[in-house]
């Protein structure tokens, strides 16, 4: 945050990284943006390539492939680097490997002097984020995961093709782990103003049958994806775009990310996905939805079980 020029680092320019990039410069977004990876080719060849898209970008955007100085003056340092998930592997099953690259990582990150925010989409993603926080000593609102974000684009994707209506007029959120625990919260889900529930039980055509069929393919949607692909990318691309706007426009736009519980939703010393109002200062406060027994169930449950993984892997 030393001079005006926005400046975004990306580290790992792997699927999602080289995604992140490539929407960001599309959007204009950002004056600077840099580029590293562990594999240097690979980070050096995607400056070249996005390089040369910029004639035809809304925004100038300098890009270069860069090294953990770069970072001293960024905003942001985006985190996507590490393992994703084979065929099969839930996101807890890749918390090892990650946590001791972000170590090092953050290390390299805080070293060169940055005091901008972090933003993380490495899985799984709740943990890397407290590592993160943990790692780089920042105050927990410059520590921010991307949390839910993905789901609840997923979840208003598909409310809106089943109530054909366009999905950003759609409002309901994915709380919880990004991953196997979490859950909608259908008590404040609406469309135009409307309870999705009220919908639901004033028109035959619709039933909540099908409203838990949909949530069961949001939250194994990256299953499905895998098995087709490999990995996915393009999603997860555009939301973290989605909030380095929100951070650098200094926007108070209301996401779910992983953010820090300390004492909301009666839960403490944990990064989970919940709605929160992010902006220049990174997140400015947690929004406290008024959860239904069963939600609150199920978000306890979720933080349950991030807690277990993460006794285990802090005290290896
Ligand atoms: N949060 C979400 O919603 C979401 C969605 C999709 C994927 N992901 C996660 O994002 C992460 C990246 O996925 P991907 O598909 O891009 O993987 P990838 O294998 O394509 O890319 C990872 C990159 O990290 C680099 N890397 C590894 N160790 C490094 C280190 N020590 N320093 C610098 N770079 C290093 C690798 O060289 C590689 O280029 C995974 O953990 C994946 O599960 C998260």
């Amino acid at each position: 945050m030393a001079n005006n020029i926005n400046r975004v680092v990306v580290v790992g320019t792997g699927f999602v990284g080289s995604s992140y990039a490539f929407a960001l410069l599309n959007q204009g977004v950002t004056e600077e943006l840099v580029l590293i990876d562990l594999n240097k080719e690979k980070s050096e060849g995607d400056a070249m390539d996005l390089n040369h898209g910029l004639p035809f970008a809304p925004a100038p955007t300098k890009i270069w492939f860069g090294d953990y100085r770069d970072c001293k003056d960024a905003d942001i340092v985006v985190l996507t680097a590490g393992a994703n998930q084979k065929p099969g592997e839930t996101r807890l099953d890749l918390v090892d490997k990650n946590v001791k690259i972000f170590k090092s990582i953050v290390n390299e990150v805080m070293k060169s002097g940055f005091d901008g925010i972090f933003l993380v989409a490495t899985n799984p993603v709740d943990i890397l984020t407290y590592a993160t926080w943990k790692f780089s000593g920042l105050p927990k609102e410059r520590v921010i995961g991307s949390g839910t974000i993905l789901d609840t684009a997923r979840f208003r994707y598909v409310l809106g093709e089943y109530f054909q209506v366009d999905t950003r007029n759609v409002h309901a959120y994915i709380i919880g782990e990004h991953g196997d625990t979490e859950l909608p919260v259908w008590s404040h889900a609406d469309i135009g103003g409307r309870s999705i529930l009220e919908i639901v039980e004033e028109n035959e055509e619709y039933s909540l049958d099908d409203l838990e069929r949909l949530f069961i393919n949001v939250r194994d949607a990256a299953y499905h994806i895998i098995q087709r692909k490999g990995a996915t990318y393009y999603g997860i691309a555009m939301g973290l775009v989605r909030l380095t706007k929100a951070i650098l426009q200094n926007e108070n736009s209301i996401l779910t990310v992983s953010a820090y519980l300390d004492g909301e939703y009666g839960q403490n010393d944990i990064y989970i996905g919940v709605p929160a109002v992010v902006n220049r200062n990174g997140i400015r406060e947690v929004l406290e939805l008024k959860l239904n027994e069963e939600e609150k169930e199920k978000f306890a449950h979720s933080v349950k079980v991030l807690k277990e993984v993460m006794n285990h892997t802090f005290q290896a």
